[in-house]
């Protein structure tokens, strides 16, 4: 039998390693594809390893193709590092190897789930009798919370789609702004009301849903028909956020369900300077939110949040006559869609603790007045417009009035490696997209960081 002992003490020394150097690293990896093949693709061999030697091969061939998007230069997507304390945890959640989804089979991991979730609501401001489903990120969010309100409207109809499907149901009417996320339309997909039947309501010129538009697409469908709102807290490119305040009256007007994708945004609503932003989020029917974005803990992790448990459990819930449930508990399992997984809610646990209602607070504004110190060293230059009012840790560039130099100025900066980040199409026209949702950046790297854009755009 192998042993534990040497193979995580080796695995824990090269972790290390690779922590250390994380901050100095060139920010996008070196090695290509094909390299990588090269170096990773052998033939499977018949007989055992030795799995201290797999793993120190594993980590040598692996290192090249490693891009440094836990650490403090990458402002690509929206993407977080990983708290020290929740790389920890998650180390635990494998050791441990708990199946998460039952009480009867993990008592602690379903305790956790549920202490972490119940602060992650006070934290977010949403009601304390919303039902937490722990998931694989904000895709999943949307598509459990778009279940939720598939199961509801349809239910209001007096039709049952988790018995009968979408078979003989009345219609359902999806309505959604124009800058809602691509993930909103895959779970639209998969829930089989389909990525093209949403209304989508214009935006004003910061991506945010026009509440007059919205008060005009309802007005003018079926006012009888099932229906589904679709907002979001926080655009990927600007960081605006939907007028939630209006948008949640006119949803409750027209009887209909309203989630809200909150990815990163959300987690606004934790920082005292940033929650006018959130304002009416809590009288929303369901949210997605990424733990593994804002909160800097590790691949992969999110939360479907409900507001009515009970739909919650009626979209997700699973049955078979083997499942042992504990007396006065409702599994995990039934607010997520998969049966068997790891136990992603304890290093939410964790990093909440660590940073504490403070800390998380602090990590939200600190990135917030990075993403402002960024506008400010940038947009000072000639040459350089900051399209968007930097509202949260979102801040798009553009250089002269010219889609070619800016799509020159991002590759420069990504070839350069000291920071990564990447291009978006705003308003018809190429920008600069620049996202800081990491704990380790620093002022120091900020500064570097746009220096370094200065450069690479000749500004
Ligand atoms: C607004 C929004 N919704 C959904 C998603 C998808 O999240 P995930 O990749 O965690 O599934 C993202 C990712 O950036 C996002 O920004």
């Amino acid at each position: 039998m192998p042993a534990h002992e040497p193979v995580l003490r080796r695995a824990a020394e090269l972790a290390e390693a690779f922590l250390a150097e994380l901050p100095e690293r060139p920010v996008a990896p070196p090695a290509d594809v094909a390299a990588l093949r090269a170096a990773l693709g052998r033939e499977l061999q018949d007989g055992p390893l030795d799995p201290v030697a797999v793993i120190e091969d594993l980590a040598r061939d692996a290192d090249p193709g490693l891009t440094a998007s836990a650490g403090p230069r990458f402002h690509g997507f929206v993407i977080g590092g990983s708290l020290p304390v929740a790389v920890a945890a998650d180390w635990l959640v494998s050791a441990w190897d708990q199946c998460a989804g039952f009480y009867a089979l993990s008592p602690a991991a379903s305790v956790v789930e549920e202490v972490a979730g119940g602060w992650v609501l006070e934290l977010l401001g949403l009601p304390a009798g919303a039902s937490v489903g722990f998931v694989t990120g904000a895709q999943a969010g949307n598509v459990v919370g778009l279940a939720a309100a598939r199961h509801a409207v349809l239910a209001r109809a007096g039709h049952d789609v988790e018995r009968d499907g979408l078979q003989g149901a009345p219609p359902v009417r999806v309505v959604a702004g124009e800058q809602a996320h691509a993930t909103v339309f895959t779970a639209l997909r998969l829930l089989g009301l389909g990525a093209g039947t949403a209304a989508l309501v214009p935006a004003d010129d910061a991506g945010r849903m026009r509440p007059d538009a919205l008060a005009a697409t309802l007005d003018a469908g079926d006012r009888d028909a099932p229906t589904i709102v679709i907002a979001q807290a926080g655009n990927v490119a600007t960081g605006a956020f939907d007028p939630l305040e209006p948008i949640t009256d006119l949803a409750r007007e027209h009887g209909a369900w309203l989630h809200v994708d909150g990815a990163f945004g959300l987690w606004a609503a934790a920082a005292p300077s940033r929650r006018h932003l959130t304002a009416g989020i809590e009288r929303a029917d369901s949210w997605a939110v990424d733990a593994h974005k804002w909160l800097n803990v590790p691949y992969d992790c999110a939360m479907a949040i409900v507001a009515d448990p009970g739909a919650h459990r009626a979209a997700m819930g699973l049955a078979a006559a083997y499942l042992t449930t504990v007396g006065g508990t409702t599994d995990p399992t039934n607010l997520v869609p998969e049966s068997s997984r790891r136990a992603r809610a304890v290093p939410v646990y964790a990093a909440l603790r660590a940073l504490g209602r403070d800390g998380v607070a602090e990590l939200v504004e600190r990135c917030c007045a990075h993403a402002r110190r960024f506008a400010e060293l940038l947009g000072a230059r000639d040459d350089v417009e900051v399209l968007n009012d930097v509202v949260l840790n979102q801040v798009l560039l553009r250089f002269g009035d010219d889609d070619a130099r800016t799509r020159a100025a991002v590759e420069a900066v990504q070839r350069d490696g000291t920071l990564w980040l990447g291009e978006t199409t705003w308003d018809g026209r190429v920008a600069m997209r620049i996202a800081v949702s990491g704990w380790m950046t620093t002022e120091d790297d900020v500064e570097r960081s746009a220096r370094a854009i200065a450069a690479a755009a000749g500004v």
